[in-house]
């Protein structure tokens, strides 16, 4: 998996991509992250990414020259096919989800473009992105941690990265539902016991407990995740257990 970064603070990427799983995949050459200063793509004396709306009003805008003249020429030279997104990191953005990492993870390659200042010239939406994402309902000073949580939950999907494919198979999201309790020894801690099904040995009884307990945490925390899934994501069993919970059995 390719990342290639836009953005007028390189060096915040340093941290997170310099440790964990992240650094170790790019060690192995599963994935590759290029980070590309904006400024360096503006040509006049100071270097100038940003301006005055010409609709009055407090903040300054990123022109379009620098950062057309840096996602056309870097993806030129590396390459990168033209189907490739080109997503602008925003708050006005698609809302990121599971569903959005699994779709760009699809690409082999992603453009990610970060905001500051108040936003984008609207020319840069139209003609350079062909994404928008936002990360949630609430400010960031720039797209630059945004784009570091997509490169994150991306990669994780691309092979290898992470140790076992189950493990990404049975994350929270991936199956819709949100993941079971986990459970590690001693069996007894304090007054608090780890569930019998999971002690058994009895691997259908821990596979009906697991997708219980999953059940009954999406219930509980996050019903509108099981308002959203297809209806044959959810089996008689499933419906039966969801059933008893909602009548507080
Ligand atoms: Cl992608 N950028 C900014 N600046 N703020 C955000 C965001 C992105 N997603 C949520 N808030």
């Amino acid at each position: 998996m390719r990342f290639h970064v836009f953005t007028l603070f390189p060096a915040m990427f340093a941290g997170p991509l310099g440790d964990g799983i992240i650094a170790r995949a790019i060690r192995n050459g599963l994935i590759e992250v290029g980070l590309y200063d904006i400024r360096e793509f503006a040509h006049d004396r100071h270097s100038t990414v940003d301006d005055y709306p010409y609709s009055g009003g407090p903040g300054m805008v990123m022109k379009p020259e620098p950062l057309f003249e840096a996602v056309e020429t870097v993806r030129g030279r590396e390459n990168v096919s033209e189907a490739a997104p080109v997503v602008l990191l925003t708050p006005q953005g698609r809302p990121f989800t599971q569903r959005v990492a699994e779709e760009f993870a699809g690409y082999g390659e992603l453009s990610l473009v970060c905001g500051r200042y108040e936003g984008f010239d609207e020319r840069i939406r139209q003609r350079l992105a062909t994404d928008e994402i936002s990360i949630g309902d609430y400010v960031l000073a720039g797209g630059e941690l945004a784009a570091m949580v997509v490169i994150e939950a991306v990669s994780r999907l691309a092979p290898g990265v992470v140790g076992s494919p189950d493990s990404v198979a049975n994350d929270s999201f991936s199956t819709g539902l949100l993941q079971h309790p986990l459970y590690t020894r001693p069996a007894r801690f304090r007054d608090m016991e780890v569930p019998a099904a999971l002690l058994s040995g009895d691997h259908g009884a821990v596979a009906r407990w697991q997708r219980r307990e999953s059940l009954r945490r999406t219930l509980e925390r996050r019903p509108d995740l099981l308002e959203r899934l297809e209806p044959d994501e959810l089996s008689d069993d499933d419906l039966r257990f969801l059933d008893e919970l909602s009548r507080g059995a």
